[in-house]
């Protein structure tokens, strides 16, 4: 009931129209547009991003381009949400149970943020997942968005599975417009999203040299 969920809180005209050249590879993407965007911000460092709508989170995936199937490589993810939304969250696998799932949330309006790594092996509150580490690289917060950056160790693979490096991965996320009752706590609960959805996509658009990224992620945070 992705779908259904969706359409009432998204203002429809907001919906982008997908890239011609971004062919959606998985059937159950039925929002969004994947582009390359590269900042100079970030020093050149170049994301594969999904974007929905003003009123979803964009997010952003970094990865070294040396990435091997189903091994252990550090991953740069960002987010950037309306201040309307409590918490967003991206899972590695492309959905909510068995895979990383990564959360973040704005702790207060000074641009302070908590990022929780997390796992569910059912569709209800996720538990702390150890097997995955974030480090954020930074946060904000204006008037309009929110904003974090962080680096996961252990988003790469899970189990026997992995991010796929040679074709479409397919990723999946959430978010909720309901307030997280203590943000300061990593480890404590959170409501259910009121919108969720995946898309898929080569991550390609999001590989960088293997310096630029390491010099990245060692410079921030
Ligand atoms: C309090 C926390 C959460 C609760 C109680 C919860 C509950 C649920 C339930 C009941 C469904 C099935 C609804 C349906 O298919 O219509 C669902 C689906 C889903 N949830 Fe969650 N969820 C939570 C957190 C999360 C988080 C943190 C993520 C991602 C980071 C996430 C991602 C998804 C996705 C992508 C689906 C679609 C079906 C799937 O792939 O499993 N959820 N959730
Ligand atoms: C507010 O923050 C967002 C996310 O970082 C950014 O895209 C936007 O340009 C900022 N707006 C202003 C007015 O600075």
């Amino acid at each position: 009931m992705r779908i259904a969920a969706l359409v009432p809180f998204l203002s429809v005209s907001a919906f982008a129209a997908p890239a011609e050249s971004d062919a959606h590879h998985d059937k159950r993407q039925a929002y969004g547009v994947t582009s390359k965007y590269c900042s100079t911000a970030s020093g050149g460092l170049c994301y594969l991003q999904y974007y929905v709508s003003q009123t979803a989170p964009t997010y952003r995936v970094a990865l070294p381009s040396d990435a091997a199937q189903n091994s252990a490589y550090d991953v740069v993810l960002q987010v950037i949400a309306p201040n309307s939304l409590t918490w967003a969250g991206f899972a590695w696998g492309g959905s909510m149970i068995q895979n990383p799932l990564t959360v973040v949330w704005p702790n207060g309006n000074s641009g302070q943020a908590t990022t929780s790594s997390r796992w569910a092996n059912s569709r209800s509150q996720p538990t702390v997942y150890s097997g995955a580490t974030l480090k954020s690289l930074s946060s904000s917060r204006n008037g309009t968005h929110w904003s974090v950056e962080v680096v996961c160790t252990g988003c790469s693979k899970w189990n026997n599975k992995g991010l796929n490096v040679n074709g479409p991965t397919t990723f999946s996320w959430a978010f909720s417009t309901t307030a997280v009752q203590n943000p300061g706590n990593s480890a404590g609960n959170f409501p259910v999203h009121t919108s969720s959805g995946v898309f898929s996509q080569p991550l390609d658009y999001g590989k960088n040299a293997k310096t630029l990224f390491t010099n990245y992620i060692n410079k921030k945070g």
